[in-house]
């Protein structure tokens, strides 16, 4: 691949830059995933590991990540093909960027079908169906809903042709004028639920759930779960900060911006646990419910708080962007890809992949019904499966070699540059990515490694590698 510089500077100033990263990171991930892995996997202890993964992995795996993207100035595959370049390292390094477009598209295959749980949610609030049911129908509610699946892909079509909308007409417009209120007004909300919380009576008991460890409730399994939480959450390991990262000019501090997209995220969903898990314990419901945790939840609040209805719409709208903001990132470096290296308009790039990618997603919309027996990878089904590959296996890699790349093929002079930390600082941030980030990463993997299922997974990389291997050498010949 020849050295192409192809993102034009996409981002206003840094404000908007460091917002629609926000946007991206913030998501389902945090108020729908964050609060029903913990529950299924124990609370504190878990809690405790995912924070360390955010600050010990995370962090210094995002500043990385958005480094290489604007060092790269092009989309994942092309920029990672770049950066090879230019450090004379192997070309194959490009791969790195498809693991990342790949993992954004499977991801987002599901991230419609559960958003559309949120806008059929947003809908009946609306409605005021909530406001009619009592905290046992609404579980009821739930289920009856699930068990739809031509419901399921109505609002998982909706969803998608949504996504496709805003990405068709370009990042910068649609996206960062809706993101700059959209942000604060999903705070705010998550502050008038806090203060709802509090008035069950058993926030004491939500805050002990999510910060009093447990270690004896904590698995291997469950420290992988976290591992890839923290890279999901964040929205790391992909491409998504890569291609943002292209987008901003070289006087910005990627230090500051991954500081606020990182304390946003987390504070997010610790807020979002609190309430739910007040509510769970309130109504005497199972922490561990799984992914309906959040629909089974909150809608009981919704149906009994004053001003329940007006909250309620108000709270699954907001689900809804956020959602979306992510939604648009998850196929961003796909769409850039395409755009930039096929010469595929934007339009139709993003119709084409949305296409797919809903397709895709018709896998999890059955697996909460006429699949959900369906077994792929071990005991999960399709939607488990495609989130287990996804957040525990395709972005810890990813961000694995993103650490790798910027510790070990990056000369001091690119890195002080691209990060901009003192040195002192630098030196904590090389001696966590060289060692502690990838051996971490490395223990986790090695330890769940050792389940027969990832056979399968190890043989699906192998034949991705090879794809991709024929791919390359197809255009170069033609
Ligand atoms: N961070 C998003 C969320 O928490 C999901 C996401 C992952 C978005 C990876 C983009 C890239 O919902």
């Amino acid at each position: 691949m020849s050295q192409l510089k192809l993102s034009k500077q996409g981002w206003s100033n840094q404000t908007v830059f460091i917002l629609a990263a926000v946007g991206s990171a913030v998501g389902l991930g945090n108020i729908w995933k964050f609060p029903y892995i913990t529950g299924e996997n124990g609370g504190g202890a878990f809690v405790l590991v995912y924070l360390a993964c955010v600050l010990l992995i995370g962090i210094p795996v995002l500043l990385s990540e958005i480094a290489l993207g604007r060092a790269g100035g092009a989309n994942p595959v092309q920029g990672m093909a770049n950066l090879a370049h230019e450090h004379r390292a192997n070309p194959l390094w490009f791969l790195l960027g498809l693991n990342g477009v790949l993992a954004g598209a499977l991801i987002l295959s599901f991230y419609t079908v559960i958003a559309g749980w949120g806008v059929a949610y947003f809908y009946e609030s609306v409605k005021g169906v909530f406001q009619a049911l009592t905290p046992d129908e609404v579980g009821a509610h739930f289920k009856t809903f699930l068990a739809n699946p031509y419901e399921l892909l109505f609002w998982h079509t909706v969803v998608s042709i949504f996504t496709v909308l805003v990405v068709a007409k370009g990042v910068k417009s649609g996206i960062e004028r809706a993101i700059s209120w959209m942000m604060p007004g999903l705070f705010l909300i998550l502050l008038v639920l806090l203060g709802y919380a509090a008035t069950t009576g058993y926030f004491a008991q939500s805050f002990s759930f999510l910060f009093s460890p447990d270690f004896s409730k904590l698995s291997w399994q469950a420290v992988l779960t976290a591992m890839g939480h923290a890279f999901f959450t964040l929205s790391i390991g992909l491409g998504t900060m890569m291609v943002y990262g292209s987008y901003i000019s070289q006087k910005y501090s990627i230090v500051r911006a991954g500081m606020w997209i990182a304390f946003a995220d987390t504070l997010v969903a610790l807020m979002a646990g609190l309430v739910i898990f007040s509510i769970v314990f309130a109504n005497g419901l199972e922490p561990g419910a799984g992914p309906g945790l959040l629909f089974q939840t909150l809608p009981i609040a919704f149906g009994q708080m004053g001003g329940g209805w007006f909250f309620g719409s108000l709270f699954f709208a907001l689900v809804v962007m956020a959602a979306l903001s992510s939604a648009i990132s998850l196929i961003e470096p796909a769409v850039s890809w395409f755009e930039q290296n096929w010469g595929i308009q934007r339009l139709k790039a993003a119709w084409i992949l949305g296409g797919l990618i809903w397709l895709i997603g018709i896998g999890s919309v059955l697996s909460f019904n006429d699949w959900s027996g369906v077994h792929f990878l071990g005991e999960r089904n399709f939607f488990e499966s495609v989130d287990f590959i996804t957040a525990n296996i395709m972005l810890p890699l990813g961000g694995l070699l993103m650490s790798i790349f910027v510790a070990w093929v990056f000369d001091d002079a690119t890195r002080a540059e691209q990060i901009g930390l003192s040195p002192r600082m630098m030196k904590w941030y090389l001696l966590d990515l060289r060692w502690l980030a990838p051996v971490a990463i490395l223990i986790v993997f090695a330890t769940n490694l050792v389940a027969a299922e990832s056979v399968w997974f190890m043989v699906a990389i192998a034949l991705t590698a090879y794809a991709a291997y024929v791919l390359n050498a197809m255009r170069k010949a033609g």
